[in-house]
């Protein structure tokens, strides 16, 4: 079982370059089957997630041609499934997405029922309001989503909670429905924009896309084109939250700034340098982090992706800081792991309560899912002695490269398999 071991305790400085946005790219890959022509994407992360999505596009007969390190050539002229029932798209969450893109184009789709992630209950009840009031008849039956319509017709959808998902994907399906449709209380992230940008590149009418209300007027076809996908708002903030934990000078580079307001507003109330330019962000932090209080929240609010990160680094600053999950009820599963480096944090329902230590000290800890196991790195990094990270497979969902990234920063880390690699590392760092 691959892990990563790491010496902490030395500062991370230099570039780090950024690559494309894992969930803009799950959104669209999923939307390039909306056509027969050919689509070319560029900046896609290679991450095992969009690796999982572009195997079960194969199988239902999409043809996938890697032009690149992070360039893909696809083509959905000859669809032989809506059935779609494989092991890698079991594995992917974003497997909801082929649901929106093959009811637009196909009017029906069959693709299995997301399985509970372990950032907690994740219902999908606002994707389904949505298709059916577009007209389509959803059933739920032996694991599978069943979906089908005759015709998708416009409607005016209310979301009752903000989800991006469920924004993505009836905007992919009302893209070839007849008519208009509206959707209210819609999601704002970057991904959203993106996947709307790709669609209108792809010859669909959708407006509004970074504000609460979309208007999509529905089009008959959909043709090919060629798009580069946004930089990762969150491996970027990553990267800021471990310049901050480690004491560190770090430039995040090829990023949208305004992506990253809501995470360097927060860093510099902790006590932290930012400094932006064009497509770049440098973060320095010269002395201990001062304690503050975090709300995530929707687009433009605070990520929760990046709550975890955050509250590593929090747990090095001075005084008591309190940080509030309100989008996922179980995002604070690291905390245990934490603990286990000198962490002092009293989880309470939604809230964390964090008294600030001088340091944290090496352990052998596990990611429990993707940001907190990039967390769980981050506070490894700054931790006294040698700590082991197991389960990486989950931080390999999100984030290409990032103990190579890490390397080129100072940091001591690598990946390894066996317990004899480990007392190598110890020998050679020792
Ligand atoms: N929700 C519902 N009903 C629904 C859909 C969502 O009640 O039908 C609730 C959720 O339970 C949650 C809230 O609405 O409380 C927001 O969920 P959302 O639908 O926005 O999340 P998602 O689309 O499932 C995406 C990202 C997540 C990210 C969230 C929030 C992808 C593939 N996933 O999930 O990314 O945390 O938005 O920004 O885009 C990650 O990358 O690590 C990750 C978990």
């Amino acid at each position: 079982m691959e892990q990563f071991v790491i010496k902490g305790g030395r500062p991370l400085v230099g570039t780090v370059e950024i690559g494309g946005a894992k969930n803009a790219a799950l959104a669209i890959l999923a939307a390039s089957l909306m056509t027969s022509e050919t689509i070319s994407i560029d900046n896609l992360p290679n991450v095992t997630d969009i690796n999982a999505l572009l195997e079960a596009i194969e199988r239902i007969g999409g043809h996938v041609e890697h032009t690149g390190p992070h360039s893909v050539k696809l083509n959905c002229a000859h669809i032989d499934s809506f059935n779609i029932d494989c092991d890698c798209i079991r594995k992917i969450r974003a497997s909801y997405y082929l649901l929106g893109a093959l009811l637009g184009r196909y009017k029906r789709a069959t693709v299995p029922l997301p399985g509970g992630c372990n950032i907690g209950n994740r219902p999908i009840d606002l994707h389904l309001k949505g298709f059916r009031s577009l007209g389509a008849k959803i059933d739920i039956s032996h694991g599978m989503i069943v979906a089908d319509s005759e015709e998708l017709t416009g409607a005016h959808i209310y979301l009752d909670s903000v989800s991006v998902g469920a924004t993505i994907n009836i905007m992919m399906a009302a893209s070839m429905a007849k008519g208009n449709t509206v959707i209210e209380n819609a999601a704002k992230e970057p991904h959203v924009v993106d996947t709307a940008n790709f669609l209108n590149s792809m010859g669909a009418s959708i407006k509004g896309a970074g504000t609460d209300v979309i208007r999509i007027k529905g089009v008959e076809k959909l043709h090919g084109t060629e798009y580069t996908i946004i930089p990762d708002q969150i491996e970027a903030g990553t990267f800021m939250l471990a310049a901050a934990a480690t004491k560190g000078d770090i430039t995040v580079k090829n990023v949208i700034p305004k992506h990253l307001e809501s995470i360097s507003a927060k860093l510099i109330e902790m006590g932290c340098q930012v400094h932006e330019s064009d497509d770049a962000v440098r973060v320095v932090a010269t002395r201990r982090l001062q304690n503050t209080h975090v709300k995530t929240l929707p687009y433009p609010g605070y990520p929760t992706d990046m709550q975890p990160q955050i509250t590593v680094a929090l747990g090095l600053a001075s005084g008591i800081s309190i940080v509030t999950e309100s989008i996922f009820e179980s995002r604070f599963k690291y905390v245990d792991e934490l603990t286990r480096m000198g962490a002092s944090i009293k989880v309470e329902g939604s809230t964390a309560i964090i008294e600030g230590v001088e340091r944290y000290t090496g352990a052998t800890v596990s990611a429990p899912d993707l940001r907190a196991g990039a967390a769980l790195v981050i506070a490894a990094l700054t931790a006294e002695g040698y700590s082991t990270v197991e389960d990486i497979k989950y931080i390999e969902r999100g984030y290409e490269d990032v103990e190579v990234k890490l390397r080129e920063l100072g940091a001591v880390i690598e990946k390894v398999e066996e317990e004899k690699d480990i007392q190598k590392f110890k020998l050679k760092h020792a």
